[in-house]
């Protein structure tokens, strides 16, 4: 993140830059649950594509240390390699990376053989993109994930847990969302996220790979891309707040969200990977089951940065947005033990805190004399 305010930095913030951001303290699974599923884990070999990217690399540190040897497809076209080449220095025994598109059949081949399990990742990931871009959309996001699939059965492995999208469920009134609705995709990116899903399920049907797609809400976390027009809203916010500017909100701000910390999704992605039954191409919600609006969200940011003069802006409501949405986690808890370990208030105290940390850093390498 590139810092560009005032070297004063953020009034009341009294935060020192973090010895180690990348670290994997960031992780709180309860531990009753890494005591459980650990284990498992230990020597397993597994594959990550997407993983140079946000939750890939939660997932990807997670997975190290609890012993599994990793193998990273990522083509780092929404990522760098910041974050894997430490994991790699630190663990250059676990950690292999394949630079290649999962759209590249020989480097899928490559990068899942000898793995028990796939988790996939890699897409692109935004809505307002998929709009712009909805071919690309569609080829990366769904022809990728078979290409994914193909390599999976082929090499023998035994389940791919798949990064599946709560965009799905789209604009359907209900709440909170239950996996068993009708889905209602409203954009190139829900529409081709759901896709995947469908084909994840006719993997397992017809090839016999077991698969598990879970649905992710609103994942938030430190190390989530700040520095683009896509940028999810949280480091959108805390960004302009920091830089001491109006975050934008767009429509009225009532909307809603189950703003989910990526703790959750990692400890969803390990618990789905190690489940003992087959899960047959099923379909569970990985969020925190609270719904906040965007309003609520800009206020709780300000607040834990102890800005009380910037208030946000309102710009004109985004086409393909849904209106509401949060999570039923009860299916996730009852099939493979899913459980909501990091709230979102103290999710976003990291976060924010992460960001802040960051920021400051940035500042003091611009600004060395000050
Ligand atoms: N972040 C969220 O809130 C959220 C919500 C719902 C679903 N998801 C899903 O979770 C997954 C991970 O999301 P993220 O937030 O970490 O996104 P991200 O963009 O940080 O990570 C995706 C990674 O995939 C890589 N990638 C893109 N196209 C590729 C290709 N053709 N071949 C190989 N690698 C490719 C990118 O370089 C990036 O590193 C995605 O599938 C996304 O759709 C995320």
């Amino acid at each position: 993140m590139s810092g560009c305010g005032s070297p004063d930095g953020v009034d009341g913030l009294r935060l020192e830059p973090m010895s180690d951001v990348n670290h994997t303290s960031f992780l709180q699974i309860p531990s009753h649950v890494l005591d459980r599923i650990a284990p498992l884990y230990q020597g397993r070999r597994v594959c990550v594509t997407g993983g140079a990217g946000f939750i890939g690399g939660h997932l990807i540190d997670a997975l190290v240390s609890i012993g599994a040897m990793v193998t990273v497809i990522d083509d780092l076209s929404n990522s760098s390699l910041t974050n894997l080449a430490q994991m790699i220095e630190r663990a250059p025994d676990q950690v292999r990376f394949v630079q290649a598109s999962i759209l590249d059949p020989q480097a899928m081949d490559t990068a899942v053989e000898g793995s028990q399990t796939v988790f996939h990742l890699a897409a692109l990931g935004s809505v307002p993109k998929s709009i712009e871009e909805p071919a690309r959309t569609w080829t990366v996001n769904a022809t990728g994930s078979m290409r994914v699939l193909q390599a999976a059965n082929k090499a023998g492995v035994e389940r791919l847990v798949y990064s599946a999208s709560s965009s799905a469920y789209g604009n359907n009134p209900a709440l909170p969302k239950i996996e068993t609705m009708a889905p209602e995709p409203e954009s190139p990116y829900a529409a081709a996220k759901h896709a995947a899903e469908s084909l994840c399920r006719s993997w397992s049907a017809c090839y016999g790979l077991d698969t598990v797609s879970l649905r992710y809400f609103n994942i938030f976390g430190p190390r989530q891309a700040a520095d683009s027009a896509y940028a999810a809203v949280i480091p959108a916010f805390v960004t302009k707040y920091l830089q001491r500017q109006s975050p934008t909100i767009f429509g009225d701000g009532e909307q809603t969200r189950d703003f989910t910390h990526v703790t959750n999704a990692v400890a969803a992605n390990l618990l789905a990977g190690a489940s003992k039954d087959k899960l047959n191409g099923r379909v569970f919600n990985v969020g925190a089951g609270v719904r906040t609006s965007v309003n609520q969200l800009a206020k709780m940011i300000a607040i834990n940065l102890d800005i009380h003069d910037i208030k946000p802006v309102h710009a004109p409501e985004r086409v393909g947005e849904v209106r509401d949405s949060y999570s039923s986690v009860e299916a996730g808890k009852s099939k493979i033990g899913y459980e909501v370990g990091t709230s979102l208030e103290a999710g976003l105290k990291e976060t924010v805190a992460w960001y802040a940390s960051e920021y400051l850093r940035d500042l003091a390498q611009e600004h060395p004399e000050s």
